[in-house]
């Protein structure tokens, strides 16, 4: 896909990417999703998005060609590859924060590489197309066990490590009551995850009924429709004994909505770094000395937050990229164990080259999309 501008991408040729260093590696991709961060990108919110890139940072495909530094990586092996660009290396990698790579990102002061992510995030092109170029191919692309569908294998590279870091950051206690901001692919695992954590109560909130009626039964958890609520925030104090939740995670992002001031400075004037209704109810919902899980992506930009609460009651705000790499080992058990079942939230197979449709569909919320797979041509026979 290229992009040509805000809410503007098609299907263009363009030529097929080389190896430029030893541990590179050309991968034939055979399955691509569209992700809520992308639709930061297509609506134009991310500083030195260019056109003529391309993006998608959620990929699975196959090993067609490496460079001689390339070691572990065989030509024909079925990766997935995490959306973190990571050299494995450096101060950050070796503390396990890969979303957080010094080398891969040339403009590193907080994100490292990121696949189709800006030229903030490195200038990289991104796996929604047939081929793409995988760097550090011997860090992070992780052969596809025998036993796994690809279609649970490509919610690997993000979604599930992303909800389930969220639900890990917000330290959930046995018993919690969890709230989540966000019924989206992303929010939909964290409320999942935090079971696994032992919550006691899960909430999520979000505006779109079919994901509040899918989250509903595969979290499973207590969700609400924030337009029928007079205050989310009220709501919620209202049922945790007026003490607020354990733990919040903020699955939402610069997109929210819910709030006018919030969405005329942050998405339509861009004077913040998006709109923070999802954080800003995050802050005032969580209970005194609670923890905000941070997973929605925000700009780089200052944003409106109620700060003082944060001091004032004594919160711990916890925030990151995922660190797929690091999670991987742990989520491919419990996807072989079946305790996550990831594939269950694709509702959508879109021929690559319908790239554009699948994007206003999944940016809209149409036709009860919650997770959408592209398939380039030669992935189809
Ligand atoms: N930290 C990471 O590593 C990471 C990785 C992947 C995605 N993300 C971010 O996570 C967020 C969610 O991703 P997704 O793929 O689920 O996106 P999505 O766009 O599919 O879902 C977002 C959901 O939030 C809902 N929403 C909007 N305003 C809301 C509000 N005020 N309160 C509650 N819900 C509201 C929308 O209706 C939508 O269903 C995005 O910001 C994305 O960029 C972060
Ligand atoms: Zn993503
Ligand atoms: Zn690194």
């Amino acid at each position: 896909m290229n992009y040509r501008g805000p809410h503007r991408v098609r299907i263009d040729h363009k030529p097929e990417p080389e190896i430029l260093h030893p541990q590179d590696a050309i991968v034939r991709v055979t399955r691509t999703c569209i992700c809520g961060s992308d639709l930061h990108l297509y609506n134009g919110s991310v500083p030195d998005t260019r056109v003529g890139m391309t993006f998608g940072h959620e990929f699975t495909g196959v090993v067609e060609e490496i460079g001689d530094g390339v070691e572990k990586l065989k030509v024909g092996d079925h990766v997935l590859v995490p959306f973190n660009i990571a050299c494995g290396s450096c101060v950050f990698c070796q503390q396990g924060l890969y979303g957080n790579c010094h080398e891969s990102n040339p403009q590193a002061t907080a994100v490292g590489g990121i696949y189709g992510y800006s030229h903030t995030a490195g200038g990289y092109d991104g796996g929604q197309a047939e081929y793409v170029r995988v760097p550090y191919a011997d860090v992070s692309p992780t052969v596809i066990p025998d036993w796994m569908d690809p279609d649970d294998a490509v919610l690997l590279t993000d979604v599930v490590p992303t909800g389930y870091q969220g639900a890990e950051m917000g330290g959930i206690q046995t018993g919690d009551t969890v709230v989540v901001f966000g019924a989206g692919p992303v929010g939909i695992m964290a409320a999942r995850c935090a079971w696994l954590f032992g919550a006691g109560r899960v909430i999520v909130i979000d505006c779109v009924d079919f994901r509040l009626e899918f989250a509903r039964n595969y979290a499973p958890c207590e969700a609400y429709d924030f337009r029928s609520l007079e205050d989310p925030v009220v709501f919620i104090k209202g049922t945790t004994d007026s003490l607020g939740a354990d733990v919040v995670i903020d699955a939402v992002g610069a997109e929210a909505a819910g709030s006018a001031l919030q969405t005329v400075l942050g998405r339509k004037l861009l004077l913040q770094g998006g709109s923070a209704t999802a954080l800003h109810w995050s802050i005032n919902s969580v209970k005194k000395g609670g923890i905000v899980s941070i997973v929605g992506v925000y700009g780089p930009v200052g944003t409106h937050v109620p700060m003082g609460n944060v001091v004032n009651k004594g919160l711990t705000i916890r925030a990151n990229q995922a660190s797929v790499k690091r999670l991987l080992p742990r989520l491919i058990e419990h996807v072989q164990s079946g305790v996550l079942d990831p594939k269950a939230m694709i509702t959508h197979r879109v021929p690559l080259e319908e790239v554009s449709d699948a994007y206003r569909i999944f940016s809209a919320k149409l036709d009860d999309c919650i997770k959408p797979v592209l398939m380039p041509p030669s992935a189809r026979s």
